[in-house]
């Protein structure tokens, strides 16, 4: 087979970039190892920015997520038995964010993909991506006995920090910056109807915990726990004990539990490589960065680096300008660095830390005071959220 570009990973990002170059005539052909069933059965996060949504409006994939998203123009921070609002809109002159679920998201790219005739290559086995660094690298992949080639002009490795990509460029032509967190997120889907119309992000000495939501009936919440839990450990009333013991009474008394219909932990990293080129092989999303969940950046730091990818890949095969592509790594890398900044910080702002001093925990506590008596304080954690501009 032959393809203009070659992405492996049919998550979010490989499935975006390709419907964005499908609708500009460019072709491309995604390998996921998975099944698509098994794609769209991954839990993940329900924030986007503006600028997300309106990439998957431009991608003609953005009708289900107007219709059934919400809009949120602002959330809370609960501390010290009372919650604190961060007016998003008021902030940042009327920006907000959209809720919608990361599976339905990726389901409406996948049918889109789908209805445009894309090829979309599940359960490829083994990719491998071959003379990264030669004017015709290939992508090869094994289907049954049989090895297939792919052949391509670039290679855009979209495949998860679990991939491929990312580990087939020699160690001395990368760095890795990475920092662990010392809990994880233990996260709950349940049918029940959220106890907030809009997030609760909550400090407390218990842990930190969050209040967010798919729909007006299906809700989803996080408790810190340490990395040595396991999901064994919680049974779903230990967990909204532990849930209600972290949040203000008010809120806790206008909890309504359920049964977890999806429960799992979740490690907390930092993580960025660079480049994020090599040859003709570029990374995007969470093959070349990971951020802690607090700030909701995941899938927003992928939305700059598939903007930035898909105007650099027109301009390329449009005007045979490459400007973009060659700029492409230090521009996403600008961007992706902001975001981790602010993801640890709001990481570092909300969580208990077992190993903090008491002037660690002080600094912290007064973190949380000045943001809460400075409004250009806001307006900085405002302006992130929203998402910084591409
Ligand atoms: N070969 C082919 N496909 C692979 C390989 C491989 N060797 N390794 C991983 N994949 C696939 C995975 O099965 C997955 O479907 O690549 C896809 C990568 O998708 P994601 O991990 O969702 O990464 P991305 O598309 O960048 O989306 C980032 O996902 O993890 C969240 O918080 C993150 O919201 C962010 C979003
Ligand atoms: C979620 O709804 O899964 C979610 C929302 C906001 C976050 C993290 C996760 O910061």
């Amino acid at each position: 087979m032959k393809t203009q570009v070659g992405i492996i990973g049919g998550g979010p990002s490989g499935l975006l970039l390709s419907q964005l170059l499908h609708l500009q005539g460019i072709d491309t052909i995604i390998l996921e190892q998975r099944s698509r069933e098994y794609v769209l059965g991954r839990i993940r996060a329900g924030v986007l920015e503006q600028g997300f949504a309106d990439l998957m409006r431009e991608a003609q994939c953005g009708e289900r997520m107007d219709s059934e998203g919400e809009i949120h123009d602002g959330f809370y921070i609960a501390h010290d038995g009372i919650k604190d609002r961060v007016d998003l809109h008021g902030l940042t002159n009327g920006n907000s964010v959209v809720v919608y679920g990361q599976t339905e998201l990726t389901r409406d790219l996948y049918e889109a993909r789908e209805k445009a005739g894309g090829i979309v290559i599940h359960n490829a086995e083994d990719v491998k991506p071959h003379d990264i660094t030669s004017d015709a690298p290939y992508l090869t992949y094994r289907s049954g006995d049989e090895i297939k080639r792919v052949d391509c002009d670039y290679i855009v490795g979209a495949d998860g920090f679990h991939g491929v990509s990312r580990k087939s460029i020699p160690r001395d032509k990368i760095q890795e910056f990475e920092r662990v967190y010392p809990f994880g997120w233990l996260g709950v889907l349940s049918r029940t109807k959220p106890v907030s119309p809009e997030l609760i992000y909550a400090k407390h000495e218990r842990g930190f915990a969050l209040c967010s939501l798919r729909s007006q009936v299906l809700s989803r919440y996080y408790i810190q726990v340490p990395l040595t839990d396991s999901v064994e450990d919680w049974s779903d009333d230990a967990f909204w004990a532990e849930l209600k013991a972290r949040l203000p009474e008010d809120v806790a008394n206008e909890m309504t539990t359920g049964p977890s219909i999806e429960k799992s932990i979740a490690p907390l990293r930092s993580f960025v490589a660079e480049p994020m080129r090599y040859g003709n092989m570029f990374l995007a999303g969470d093959a070349a960065h990971i951020v802690p969940p607090t700030g909701a950046r995941g899938l927003n730091s992928a939305a700059s680096d598939i903007y930035y990818l898909y105007h650099a890949m027109l301009d390329h095969y449009k005007k045979g300008d490459d400007k973009g592509l060659e700029d492409y790594s230090a521009k996403a890398l600008a961007r992706v660095w902001k975001g981790q900044r602010f993801s640890w910080w709001m990481t570092t702002l909300l969580h208990s830390f077992p190993d903090n001093s008491d002037f660690d925990n002080h600094l912290q506590q007064t973190d949380l005071e000045y943001l809460f008596s400075s409004e250009s304080a806001q307006k900085s954690l405002a302006e992130n959220y929203v998402g910084l501009p591409f």
